[in-house]
């Protein structure tokens, strides 16, 4: 989700609606994996003037790419946990009082107010009132990086990258990203990196700190770009599809990926098991003027024997490493995912293999930070699969920072790669005999 609102909005002159909002928005962001998407949806900010939105928005991406510091600090000052809603509507004031810069004696109030407005709370008023003011008395300190993440996933990190690369990896997460755009003609970076106040970076990808309404940038109506964000364009820049190729993109939607190889002139055939999802991708293919055959299938099962010149597999995954415009997905992640998404992967894995043609190339790649699901995953993969062996990706191909290159020519791109940030990637590209 791109932020609309800066973390400086005048967020004093914006009323209660705006925070029950947040709070609706938070309650159901910390509540489940879909939980932020669904919260997106909730009615309470949908009918919210822009503005209101926008803060709620903002207000609510403060709180989660700050929580574990934001509760550290209440749990400092609160002997015995209140009820859930009373927790978030704290998380809530703290974030306004010393991330958006509400006025002190504001994010006070109407964090009182809005315990006030549930009648079987009331008793939490004075408990609100009190930590908060007790708080902006001594400010906490809202962005060490060792309390950043969940606990079970630093002690994840640190095992896999080491303490300083894990500390880099989690200083990550209260930094704001800027937006990455992907072009439909690369020729076209240097004038539309002027209208969308945009640099081009390694690998064309266009980033810009414009905040607002996407669909009003220049060259939105007229499908020039997409956004994606930086990392994420690497993949399908990896399999190099040379016009009147065939591809297939075996996890497609909404479809970054297939339009970037529909893009190369290839011949595209886009899968996904989700129709609603695929829906997305129709209408980007619509936008942007381009084309693909668009296919609702388990691509473990797909019933057609076409194998393919090049093949993509954006597997679905724990998404640790996309927690810079995600942060929600750093708390509704569960020890346990990793594990039941790494067996998905290697079936899927699988069936890439029989769908690449013999010559073909397949690229497998996840935004997760996590080995079980990238390494280990490559590994097992090539130990079972005859025929089939690694393509080292060159230094810098595909505008990969050099920092992410491994010794087998794969690729493990952390957050902290690039200026600025990049979401966290692993990426393996083959060939099959
Ligand atoms: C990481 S997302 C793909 C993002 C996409 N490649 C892009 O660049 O826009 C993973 C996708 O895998 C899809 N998926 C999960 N399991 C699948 C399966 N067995 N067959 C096909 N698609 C699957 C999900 O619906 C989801 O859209």
């Amino acid at each position: 989700m791109t932020d609309l609102a800066s973390p400086n909005s005048p967020s004093d002159a914006v009323g209660l609606p705006a925070r029950a909002a947040a709070l609706d928005l938070l309650t159901a962001a910390l509540g489940g994996r879909a939980g932020m998407d669904e919260g997106l949806s909730h009615p309470a900010l949908a009918a919210l003037d822009g503005r209101d939105r926008a803060f709620a928005r903002a207000l609510v991406m403060a709180t989660l790419r700050h929580l574990g510091p934001i509760d550290a600090a209440l749990q400092a000052k609160v002997k015995k946990a209140p009820p859930d809603k009373v927790v978030h509507i704290l998380r809530l004031g703290v974030a306004q009082a010393f991330l958006l810069k509400t006025p002190a004696h504001a994010a006070v109030a109407t964090s009182v107010d809005l315990v006030a407005q549930d009648k079987g709370l009331q008793m939490f008023k004075g408990l609100v009132n009190a930590v908060l003011r007790g708080l902006v008395r001594e400010p906490p300190e809202l962005a060490d990086p060792d309390l950043l993440a969940p606990s079970w996933l630093y002690a994840r990190w640190r095992a896999a990258f080491g303490a300083e690369e894990a500390r880099q990896i989690a200083a990550m997460i209260a930094q704001e990203p800027a937006t990455d755009l992907s072009l439909k003609d690369p020729a076209a970076a240097a004038p539309l990196a002027a209208e969308l106040e945009a640099q081009v970076l390694p690998g064309g990808t266009l980033r810009t700190l414009k905040r607002g309404d996407l669909a009003t940038w220049p060259q939105f109506a007229e499908g020039a770009w997409w956004v994606q964000d930086a990392s994420a364009a690497i993949p399908a820049r990896l399999l190099a599809v040379q016009p009147g190729q065939t591809a297939l993109d075996m996890c497609a939607a909404p479809g970054g990926k297939t339009l970037q190889l529909a893009a190369a002139g290839a011949t595209v055939t886009a899968l996904d098991r989700s129709p609603p999802r695929l829906k997305r991708v129709s209408e980007n293919l619509a936008r942007t003027g381009l084309s693909a055959e668009v296919i609702a299938a388990d691509a473990a099962n797909w019933p057609d024997r076409r194998t393919f010149d090049a093949v993509l597999l954006d597997a679905p995954c724990s998404a640790t490493g996309t927690f810079r415009r995600h942060p929600d997905v750093l708390w509704a992640a569960k020890p346990s995912d990793v594990a039941g998404l790494a067996a998905v992967q290697s079936k899927l894995l699988d069936a890439a293999a029989r769908r690449t043609k013999s010559g073909g190339r397949l690229v497998y790649c996840v935004c997760s930070l996590e080995p079980e699901e990238g390494e280990g995953q490559v590994a097992a993969f090539l130990g079972r699969t005859p025929g089939v062996t690694l393509d080292p990706i060159g230094d810098g191909e595909g505008g990969a920072p050099s920092a992410s290159r491994k010794a087998d020519g794969t690729l493990r791109i952390l957050p902290h790669h690039a200026e600025g940030g990049m979401d966290g990637f692993y990426m393996a590209r083959f060939r099959k005999a």
